[in-house]
């Protein structure tokens, strides 16, 4: 972390504050001063981390809201209290993240990983979209994973319902249209002053695989990233004057990558575009 860098005055919204890579990517932007909006599921979850995120950074600034993303409604209410509290939003890193072995539903009868990993970030980005563009120079930050090479677009199955359901299959669907989002939000902000970037964290040690059959935290520890090292590029595009001004890009270890062939598709991120927003009734 390059403590020079100071966020004092910026205003950070962090989704998956709670757990793994969000909270240390709260952690990370505390110490540097950020006004920090954590937005987690579950209030004693939330509570909990938020307090530790005070104790440890010295940073009073550390706000938290209780939003499920699985829900659009949760997701409406989260915004309207957002605006009801701030005027400004100058950092939006949607977070959270899930992967489910077996297929289910949200409240809103959309797939969980496609409702939780991709279209709870399309729908909250544009509800925000106008505090962001009002907030400029402001930075949208969108968790993928490079598990969206492995995955391919096929708008007959966005849901894993008439083909097989697969948790790691539909867990990349659900990172390839976020990938997919990003470049076509990148390309509809131009001009806005508000960036877009996605990013690969790496293989982080978390709770994210904590429903797969396979999970072991003594495997992860061993083998994966701490998260604090999973946080870094969110941090770092959260905050370096180095990528000012830089949209439209994947990141991995805080470089530019390519992502996959086909999250260039302009014809794809422009179709999953107008179904997004009928599934989302914007
Ligand atoms: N770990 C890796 O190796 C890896 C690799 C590539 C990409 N990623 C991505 O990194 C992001 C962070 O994941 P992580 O590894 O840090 O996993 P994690 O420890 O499980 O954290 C995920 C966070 O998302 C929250 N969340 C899940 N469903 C939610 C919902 N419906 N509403 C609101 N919040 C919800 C979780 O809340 P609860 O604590 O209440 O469940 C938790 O705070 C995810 O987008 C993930 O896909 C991770």
């Amino acid at each position: 972390m390059n403590k020079t860098i100071s966020m004092e005055d910026k205003i950070c919204m962090i989704t998956g504050a709670n757990s793994g890579i969000g909270k240390a990517t709260v952690l990370g932007l505390a110490e540097i001063g950020a006004k920090i909006v954590m937005v987690c599921r579950n209030k004693e979850r939330g509570e909990t981390a938020q307090q530790e995120i005070i104790e440890k950074t010295g940073n009073k600034n550390v706000d938290l809201l209780i939003c499920d993303l699985s829900s659009q409604e949760q997701i409406h209410k989260l915004v309207s209290e957002f605006k009801q509290k701030y005027q400004n939003l100058h950092v939006l890193i949607n977070n959270a993240g899930i992967v489910l072995s077996k297929r289910q539903l949200s409240v809103d009868g959309i797939e969980m990983n496609f409702a939780v990993n991709y279209l709870a970030p399309f729908l909250l980005t544009n509800l925000l979209i106008d505090v962001l563009k009002n907030s400029a120079p402001s930075r949208i930050i969108n968790v993928s994973s490079g598990v969206h090479k492995r995955a391919s677009m096929d708008f007959d199955d966005l849901q894993g319902e008439n083909k097989k359901y697969g948790a790691f299959k539909n867990y990349g669907v659900s990172k390839l249209t976020l990938t997919l989002f990003t470049y076509e939000l990148s390309r509809r902000l131009e001009g806005t002053g508000v960036t877009v970037n996605a990013v690969h964290p790496g293989v982080v040690r978390s709770n994210l695989g904590r429903d797969q059959p396979t999970f072991s935290r003594a495997f992860q520890k061993v083998f994966f990233k701490t998260p604090k090292k999973g946080a870094a590029t969110s941090i770092y595009l959260a905050s370096s004057p180095e990528v000012e001004g830089i949209t439209g890009k994947y990141f991995v270890s805080k470089e530019p990558k390519k992502s996959s062939d086909e999250s260039y598709n302009e014809e794809y991120a422009k179709r999953l575009w107008e179904i997004s927003t009928q599934m989302t009734n914007l």
